[in-house]
């Protein structure tokens, strides 16, 4: 029997690639693993413990003990991210998270334990997994690779407006400097930066809506 592809989707903050993998995947019935929420739920549960985030001994021993797991709802399509029992969803896009991740992200030990994690997600292939390193580093061999890039100002409009409509207050002089300071450290670490992969399709979606963004990878996908 043929394998089922795997498809990966990489890019910075705001540049749209939740909405445009999580569409892709409800069209092709494949499961959406989002990476990022899994960064999130480390420095979610190291907020919680009060964790010294200087210590990256600390913050890769509680990656390690963490067991994750995917909750999909088939009526609603809503996917939970879950933590030793735990449903850690509803907190993971707070400020405070959103200030601290990229911190996290650095740390060596906590992204080799959260690349194996992904992968075992995908082993079976049928996965449209999104983040910053699955075309270089979790899924190499992925089938399909994309790289979502979109000038700044489109980005922050798209993440205010996203904001806007989950009624979150936000600071706009704030959010800027996080972007900005996310996007410096996640290009700059040394483990799995964000990078396009070489054999990556990048779409610039500066001026594409998700839907056009979607026709675009499903035609190359072939699901168009
Ligand atoms: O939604 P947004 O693009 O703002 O962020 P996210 O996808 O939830 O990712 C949050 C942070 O997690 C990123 O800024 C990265 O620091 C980190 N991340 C990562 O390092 N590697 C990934 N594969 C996914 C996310």
């Amino acid at each position: 029997m043929p394998r089922i592809p795997n498809i990966a989707i990489d890019g910075p903050a705001g540049s749209g690639k939740s909405t445009v993998a999580r569409a892709v995947a409800a069209k092709l019935n494949f499961l959406y693993v989002d990476t990022g929420a899994m960064y999130r739920a480390v420095t979610y549960l190291a907020l919680k413990a009060a964790l010294d985030f200087r210590k990256e001994t600390s913050l890769a021993a509680l990656t390690r003990d963490t067991n994750f797991s995917l909750v999909q709802h088939l009526r609603s399509g809503v996917i939970e991210l879950w933590c030793n029992g735990e449903d850690v969803s509803p907190f993971l896009r707070t400020r405070e998270v959103s200030q601290m991740v990229a911190w996290v992200a650095a740390v060596p030990h906590v992204r080799s334990h959260l690349v194996r994690c992904q992968r075992r997600f995908a082993k079976n292939g049928g996965v449209v997994m999104e983040g910053r390193d699955i075309g270089t580093v979790v899924l190499p061999d992925a089938d399909y690779k994309f790289f979502l890039t979109a000038a700044l100002d489109v980005r922050l409009a798209r993440r205010e407006q996203e904001l806007n409509s989950q009624v979150q207050s936000f600071d706009k002089e704030e959010l800027h400097r996080e972007f900005i300071f996310r996007d410096e450290m996640d290009l700059k670490r040394e483990a799995g930066p964000l990078k396009a992969a070489p054999d990556a399709i990048v779409i610039d979606c500066t001026e594409l809506s998700v839907e056009e963004v979607v026709v675009k990878i499903l035609d190359v996908c072939g699901g168009g």
